[in-house]
This record gives C-alpha cells, sequence and structure tokens, in this order.
C-alpha cells in the first residue's frame, strides 16, 4: 500500500467510526421537536383545568332579550330544554305571549316557569332596570342574559336612511348595554354568571350594503371585550356570538331591501336554522367561550378575527397561532371574489342605465 492510499483509508476509518456527529443536528432537532410536541400535549391536558367552569343550566334563570322570535326564542327552548328558568323580553305583547306557549312545551319539570316582560329594551335605561328586577324578585338573580334584541338594514350606504343608523346602534348596541347594566352587580356580588352579546359574522367583517348593521355590531365586539376584562376576576364569563344568515322572520324582513352584491356575496354561505344556531350558543355560553361562531366559515373568521380578544382555554389559543396564517391565505381569495362580484354587478347596471338612455 502507497502512503497516499494508507492516508485515505486511515481518513475514511476516522469519518466512519466518528460519523454519529454528522448525525448530531438531526438527532437534537428530533429532541427539539420531540419536547415540543410534549408541550403541546401537556397544554392540551391542563386546558379544561384552566377553562371556566360550566354553568349548570338547570335550575338557573336565563333572561332572553329578543325571546319572542327566531334565535332568541330557539335559546329560551334551548335553555328550558336543559331546566332553566326563563323571562322573555320584547316588545310586542302578543308574539310574547305566543312565544311563551312554545317554550313551556318543552318543560323537562312541573317547577319551571317563563316569565314575559314587554319593554323597548333601546329607550330607557331605567325603564329596563325596573322590569329586570321584577324579574329577579319572581325568579331570582339573573344567571344567564342573553342579549339577542335585534334588527338589520341593509342598503348601499347613501341610500340607508341618515335615521336608520341611529335606530340600529340603539337597538342593537344601547338594547345590549342597558340589560347588561341592569345585571352586572349582581353577578358580580355573586361572583357568577354569563352575559351573552348576540352579534353576527357582519360584526367580524364589514360587507357591502351593511354599513350601518356592521357598526352596530361591531360595537358589541369592543363592549364584550372591556367589559369581560372588567369581570372576569368575579367568575362572570362574556360569550360574543357571530351568527351566520339564519332563516328568521328578521332575514326575511332584510331581503326585501337587500342590494344584489350583498345577496351575491350572502350566498357564498348557506342559511342557517335558528335552533342549530341556538344550540351552539348556549354550549358556548355554558362553557365560558368568549367567541361563539357557526360552521367552518364562523371558525375561520373567528379565528381571524381574534386579535386581542381573550382566549378561554389553551386549545383554543394555539388553534388562533397555529391557522391564521392559512385563514389569512384563504381570506384574501375570499375577498378578491367579494371585489370582482361588486365589481361585475357596477359594470352590468352602468352598462343598461346606458342602454336606457339610448332608448
Ligand atoms: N337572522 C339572521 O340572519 C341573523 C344573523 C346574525 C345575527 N342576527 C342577530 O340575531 C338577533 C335576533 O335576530 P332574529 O333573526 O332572531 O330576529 P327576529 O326573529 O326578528 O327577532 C328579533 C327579536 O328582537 C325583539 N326586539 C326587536 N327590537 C326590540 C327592542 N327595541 N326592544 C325589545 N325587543 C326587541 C323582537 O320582538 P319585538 O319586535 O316584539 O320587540 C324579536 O323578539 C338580532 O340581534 C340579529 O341582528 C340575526
Amino acid at each position: 500500500m502507497s502512503s497516499e492510499e494508507g492516508l485515505s483509508s486511515a481518513i475514511s476509518d476516522w469519518l466512519f467510526s466518528n460519523s454519529w456527529w454528522l448525525l448530531l443536528p438531526f438527532i437534537m432537532l428530533l429532541v427539539v421537536a420531540a419536547f415540543i410536541v410534549a408541550f403541546v400535549l401537556l397544554l392540551y391536558m391542563i386546558s379544561p383545568l384552566i377553562s371556566p367552569k360550566p354553568l349548570k343550566l338547570k335550575g338557573a334563570h336565563v333572561v332572553v332579550t329578543g325571546g319572542s322570535s327566531g334565535i332568541g326564542k330557539c335559546i329560551a327552548i334551548e335553555c328550558y330544554k336543559q331546566g332553566a328558568f326563563i323571562t322573555l323580553v320584547a316588545r310586542d305583547e302578543n308574539k310574547l305571549i305566543q312565544a311563551k306557549k312554545e317554550v313551556e312545551k318543552f318543560a323537562i319539570n312541573d317547577k319551571q316557569v317563563v316569565l314575559c316582560i314587554s319593554v323597548d329594551v333601546s329607550k330607557d335605561y331605567s325603564q329596563v332596570e325596573s322590569v329586570i328586577k321584577q324579574a329577579q324578585e319572581k325568579l331570582g338573580p339573573v344567571d344567564m342574559l342573553v342579549n339577542c334584541a335585534g334588527m338589520s338594514v341593509s342598503g348601499k350606504f347613501e341610500e340607508v336612511d341618515v335615521k336608520r343608523f341611529q335606530s340600529l346602534m340603539e337597538v342593537n348596541y344601547l338594547g345590549s348595554v342597558y340589560p347588561t347594566r341592569a345585571v352586572i352587580t349582581t353577578m358580580k356580588e355573586r361572583r357568577m354568571g354569563r352575559v351573552v352579546f348576540i352579534s353576527s359574522q357582519a360584526g367580524q367583517l364589514g360587507l357591502f350594503g351593511y354599513t350601518a348593521y356592521s357598526s352596530s355590531k361591531f360595537a358589541l365586539r369592543g363592549l364584550a371585550e372591556a367589559l369581560q376584562m372588567e369581570v372576569k376576576p368575579y367568575n362572570v364569563y362574556v360569550t360574543v356570538a357571530y351568527p351566520p344568515d339564519t332563516d328568521t322572520p328578521c332575514l326575511t324582513e332584510e331581503n326585501k331591501t337587500k342590494p344584489l352584491e350583498t345577496k351575491l356575496i350572502s350566498e357564498t354561505s348557506g342559511v342557517c336554522q335558528p335552533e342549530h344556531v341556538a344550540k351552539v350558543v348556549v354550549r358556548d355560553a355554558v362553557q365560558g367561550n368568549f367567541s361563539s361562531s357557526i360552521g367552518p366559515d364562523g371558525y375561520m373568521l373567528s379565528a381571524l378575527t381574534c386579535g386581542m380578544s381573550p382566549v378561554t382555554s389553551i386549545t383554543e389559543g394555539l388553534q388562533q397561532i397555529v391557522t391564521m396564517g392559512l385563514f389569512r391565505t384563504i381570506a384574501l381569495f375570499y375577498l378578491g371574489s367579494f371585489d370582482s362580484i361588486i365589481r361585475r354587478c357596477m359594470i352590468q347596471r352602468e352598462q343598461s342605465k346606458a342602454s336606457d338612455k339610448r332608448e
């Protein structure tokens, strides 16, 4: 063997016997990955321990504003089915009596009571406070308040009557502030309670035709975030629900004036049944979840718009961290398609105007 051959075989022997060093980065990577997986699993396991304790609806007093119709009535039924005592709040007395009869069909024991209160939740705080006091005297302190009274208007910004901007803020926003103010002190004193705000998917993203409606529903989110920070140490939990289009009298009314663009954009996600929305909202409120969304679109929107909103479990926070980038990418495609719908409608309208002029 020449001296050169000897040297190269010595080098290859040395490399072979020390080659595990080359694997070191790979081994370290595996160890780090194993630690991360173990850490995530641990977080998942302890997540339920630091989440709020679920509220027991059996025997609880649940007040539902807007409880005489649509989503509110279904929420009342859902709570009644679980043994709650219900106060329905709305303006029209006949509708209230009719709703009371419907809710009572779902009793699970003969002690349950449905109380009706006719009041406009958006006008006079002292009146709202006094009727809530009456309800508490009859059925005990409020354990859960569901702010569902609301209405919607759609139309192009310049075509919506300016008074509608005011009335929507009054009903959808102040109509949630007043009942909440009326119950929150007692909830804090009792160190328990749930407050639910029924916003809308239009309260997570501003869509064509919803300048008046969206702003009133976005306002609820700000109210809910600030309030949650104040009441969390008192074991009171706030839930904001973001239902999609739901088959109720409110939607039927809104469809009468919906611009074509809004209709086409809304068609990209389907119409939900109020019973399903109610089930999800009640489940999330009982769990003390801050955000309540319905369906895959709703899940994506809530993760995308979580911002600085509170999380009620580690699992929820982890899911948001992991999915944010992907969901933003999908959202950009949605936005692109909405823009193209709006542009097509504008071009069609201008073409038909021009042909009308020619005739
Ligand atoms: N349907 C949807 O597609 C949809 C989607 C997302 C969010 N939402 C929201 O869900 C909530 C319920 O809507 P819905 O579709 O179930 O409507 P709905 O069937 O028309 O019910 C609205 C309820 O609110 C009551 N109400 C309205 N104004 C009131 C006021 N000033 N004071 C007291 N009660 C009042 C109504 O009773 P009176 O008229 O007798 O007072 C009725 O009980 C609303 O906040 C709405 O914005 C609805």
